[in-house]
């Protein structure tokens, strides 16, 4: 038995699927061969290679939980960009901003008049007093380490073991079978030394944790308040308040990063749940597509900040922060934020979101029990993930061990040729709100289908 499906099964069903996605995608082949001679992977952007077929579909357009290819193949999109579309594709309220926009100018180093109800709004949304914005999550997440480490004047980061915070150097450690930091497999080290830069703990382990901090060389700890990125991992109860408690008893700004888990509302899951970090991140979603992250400071951080870095003064030579680029805050992003918290991230939304991720994550769960899996389903707000063992992971290590890349590429293909795309790194189901019920149960439908032809004991 093993994880409830027959792998010799799996295996010959998933050369059908590849065989079946080759026939169904010949245009996207074909332009896939061509790219291969341009794009250093095949696509721009390497991450794009990573769907489960021998190649990337090519889309021709994207409205709502709606995606189309180049051979004409319609999809429910459940992937959403990997969050990055997580309130639909083309959304009109921000499409419209963004297109009044760009006609008034999109990059400009100065402030419109929407910055000032984006920063009203951000502070009033996420109870963090002070804002900057970045283009990506990644360099909010790597600006913020390095302000950390400006107050602090110490040097290593911690971070979880299969934590997911963008390409932030830092952090792409794992632990070996040896309980040995390593660089991520995959990974370069890339000259640097993990060793002085790096802490790195199992998610939910209070005590290594505190042993860490108690080190005296951390400046700052970065975590997603419910880990997302390797399959899900819950805070154990008691977890976030032992987090706050060490890193205030050892002095160490707390950096929450809720680029995924803005999915559990519209406040994300600190706002839900009465976290309280130092530091807070948040990207993707938030400009309707558009590359934006913004973070956002406590008072006494700030402050902090500021002693070492004061608001420039006329007559100053320029100043370097060492933070930031030239189109971080541009107009474009501002017009796309107001109108994403104005208009899209809502009450009404994201209850649209919850109930239809609610109906995807029972359907799952009673597929599940049918068939007698030993898998378990985790929902939070409008993201859904199903993973390979019996009870949600206690950390990521337990999580990346019930990992299985035939069985993923198995299931994913067989929905992808039937319409339907889950994210391609994991078993995850992101739901905008213009998705329809219809679409979700072609979801499960479909993957009762798969599960039943290839379960332990199918008929062949
Ligand atoms: C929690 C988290 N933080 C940061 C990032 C990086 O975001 P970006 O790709 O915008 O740099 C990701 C990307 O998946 C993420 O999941």
């Amino acid at each position: 038995m093993t994880l409830g499906l027959d792998l010799d099964l799996v295996s010959q069903c998933y050369q059908a699927e590849l065989q079946r996605f080759a026939e169904r995608h010949p245009r996207s082949g074909a332009f896939y061969q061509d790219n291969l001679k341009h794009w250093l992977y095949g696509a721009p952007l390497h991450w794009m290679q990573q769907w489960p077929g021998r190649y990337p579909i090519t889309v021709a357009e994207a409205q709502g939980a709606t995606l189309v290819d180049c051979d004409g193949h319609e999809y429910v999109d459940f992937a959403l960009g990997d969050t990055g579309a997580m309130f639909g594709h083309a959304q009109p309220a921000v499409s419209a901003a963004i297109a009044q926009q760009v006609q008034r100018g999109s990059t400009l180093m100065l402030p419109t008049a929407d910055s000032l109800w984006v920063g009203q709004e951000l502070s009033r949304r996420f109870g963090l007093p002070y804002w900057q914005v970045t283009t990506s999550a990644t360099d909010a997440n790597r600006f913020v380490l390095r302000l950390c480490r400006m107050i602090t004047g110490r040097q290593k980061v911690l971070v979880f073991n299969c934590n997911y915070h963008g390409s932030v150097d830092e952090s792409q450690v794992e632990f070996d079978a040896q309980g040995q930091m390593i660089a991520r497999d995959g990974v370069h080290a890339n000259g640097l030394q993990h060793q002085a830069t790096t802490r790195l703990v199992e998610f939910n382990d209070l005590p290594a944790l505190e042993a860490a901090l108690a080190h005296g060389d951390v400046a700052a700890v970065l975590t997603e308040p419910f880990m997302t990125n390797v399959g899900m991992v819950p805070p154990a109860a008691g977890f976030h308040e032992g987090l706050r408690a060490l890193t205030r008893r050892y002095d160490v700004p707390l950096i929450i990063d809720e680029t995924h888990t803005l999915s559990c509302g519209p406040g994300g899951y600190c706002g839900e749940h009465g976290l309280q970090p130092d530091f807070f991140v948040l990207g993707k979603s938030i400009a309707g597509g558009i590359p934006c992250a913004v973070w956002g400071s406590s008072q006494a951080m700030a402050e902090r900040i500021w002693q070492v870095l004061p608001h420039f003064q006329p007559g100053q030579a320029i100043n370097h922060f060492g933070f930031g680029g030239t189109l971080a805050g541009n107009a474009l992003q501002m017009a796309a934020m107001r109108a994403t918290f104005s208009q899209v991230m809502n009450d009404e939304n994201y209850g649209r979101m919850f109930a239809l991720a609610e109906r995807l994550r029972a359907g799952v769960a009673a597929i599940i029990e049918r068939h007698r899996l030993p898998w378990h389903v985790t929902r939070i707000g409008a993201r859904v993930e199903y993973l390979f063992m019996q009870q949600a992971p206690r950390n990521g290590g337990e999580a990346h061990h019930a990992r299985h890349g035939l069985i993923e590429a198995y299931l994913h293909l067989y929905l992808l040729n039937r319409g339907v795309l889950l994210t391609p790194f994991h078993n995850m189901a992101l739901l905008c709100p213009s998705a329809s019920e219809a679409q979700v149960d072609l979801h499960n439908q479909l993957l009762e289908q798969c599960i039943a032809q290839v379960r332990q004991g199918a008929p062949a």
